[in-house]
């Protein structure tokens, strides 16, 4: 018996010795204190034993019992510190080095200027609205006094995708989706920035470009207040200092129509190139809501009034950021929209 003891803890020894990682201990926790274990192995015979024997070859075998168990239970502390500190080791964070650069985008030019005739207009009070690209010739012409056959729809080079349905010329159509829609025939104060699409193209034309409409019905409605409300908003979108002139015009929809110039932002208004000259630029289209306009959209002129306006989009991110060609405003070459962060830095007109 004590041979065989003293075997096994020399054995033991020497396994330890072997053992290089957790498995490895497992292993050899098996060998010794497993159910077939050797250590176990060592009560194999006790019931051929007398019961003093037994008594004292059971105090033995536990005895060396607990010291394997001992020496077991401290070499697997030791492998695992040991792994813990290998772990934490590979996994050092060298917060040293550089960041990895992210790809930022950039706002392209286009919507930094709807974002700022929305945030002017709603905070005049006004809802912004949507309305579809494929719309009707209803909408887009008929409900805004231009009938079948009305010259003015010439000038307007439409898409059309079969006889009533076309992509919208102008987002006027807005006009008359929102007077329709207004069931209770409340008050109306709206703008609907959106894309619109013409069969014309070069450097100052695109076949899609975008527009804002505006649209106020209320009582008591009159030219004044169209004004006040466009020059306020080109000096928002132009400065300050940019003077609005009025010069009548026509267009089927408003009746009496006038055409916005503003003063020249490039020369001020003593002439330029820019300006051809004239120290006014055209802008805008607007005029009070024609009496056939409001009755076909289900407002009584006798009670109702109201203006609109309707303007280009792309000529404000034109002359803001001085693009010589709308067409790059539609390419999305990442170059050209790269460049608008730093020039609304140094552009920024407020
Ligand atoms: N829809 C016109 C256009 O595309 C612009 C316009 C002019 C809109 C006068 C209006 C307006 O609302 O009153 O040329």
């Amino acid at each position: 018996m004590e041979d065989k003891i003293n075997e096994i803890k020399s054995d033991l020894e020497k396994d330890l010795a072997n053992v290089k990682d957790l498995n490895d201990l497992t292993l050899l926790k098996v060998k010794y204190l497993g159910k077939k274990g050797l250590i176990t192995d060592l009560t194999s015979n006790m019931k051929d034993l007398s019961i003093e024997k037994r008594k004292e070859v059971g105090r033995i075998v536990n005895e060396i019992k607990e010291e394997v168990l001992g020496k077991i239970n401290a070499l697997e502390e030791e492998l695992k510190n040991k792994e813990l500190t290998l772990k934490l080791e590979k996994e050092k964070v060298d917060i040293s080095l550089p960041s990895r650069k992210l790809k930022r985008g950039s706002r392209h030019p286009f919507n930094r200027i709807v974002e700022d005739v929305e945030d002017f207009f709603v905070s005049m009070g006004y809802d912004v609205v949507d309305g579809p690209e494929l719309e009707t010739d209803e909408n887009c012409f008929r409900l805004l006094n231009l009938p079948l056959g009305h010259p003015a729809r010439d000038a307007q080079d439409t898409f059309y995708i079969d006889e009533e349905y076309l992509l919208r010329t102008q987002t006027s159509s807005v006009q008359a989706r929102t007077m329709q829609g207004n069931i209770e025939k409340t008050p109306i104060r709206m703008i609907c920035p959106g894309k619109v699409y013409r069969r014309d193209e070069d450097a100052t034309h695109s076949h899609q470009f975008g527009q804002v409409e505006g649209l106020v019905i209320d009582k008591n409605i009159s030219l004044a207040d169209l004004k006040g409300t466009l020059e306020l908003f080109a000096k928002k979108m132009l400065g300050e200092n940019t003077k609005v002139r009025f010069r009548p015009s026509y267009f089927p929809f408003t009746e009496p129509s006038v055409e916005v110039d503003v003063s020249c932002f490039k020369c001020g208004g003593t002439g330029c190139a820019l300006c051809k000259q004239t120290g006014w630029i055209e802008v805008l289209g607007a005029g009070m809501v024609h009496p056939n306009v409001l009755k076909m959209g289900g407002y009584d002129p006798a009670i109702w009034s109201g203006f609109a306006f309707g303007t280009g989009l792309d000529r404000f991110a034109m002359f803001r950021y001085a693009i010589p060609d709308i067409r790059y405003l539609y390419t999305n070459d990442i170059r050209f929209l790269e460049q608008f962060d730093r020039k609304d830095d140094e552009n920024e007109i407020k």
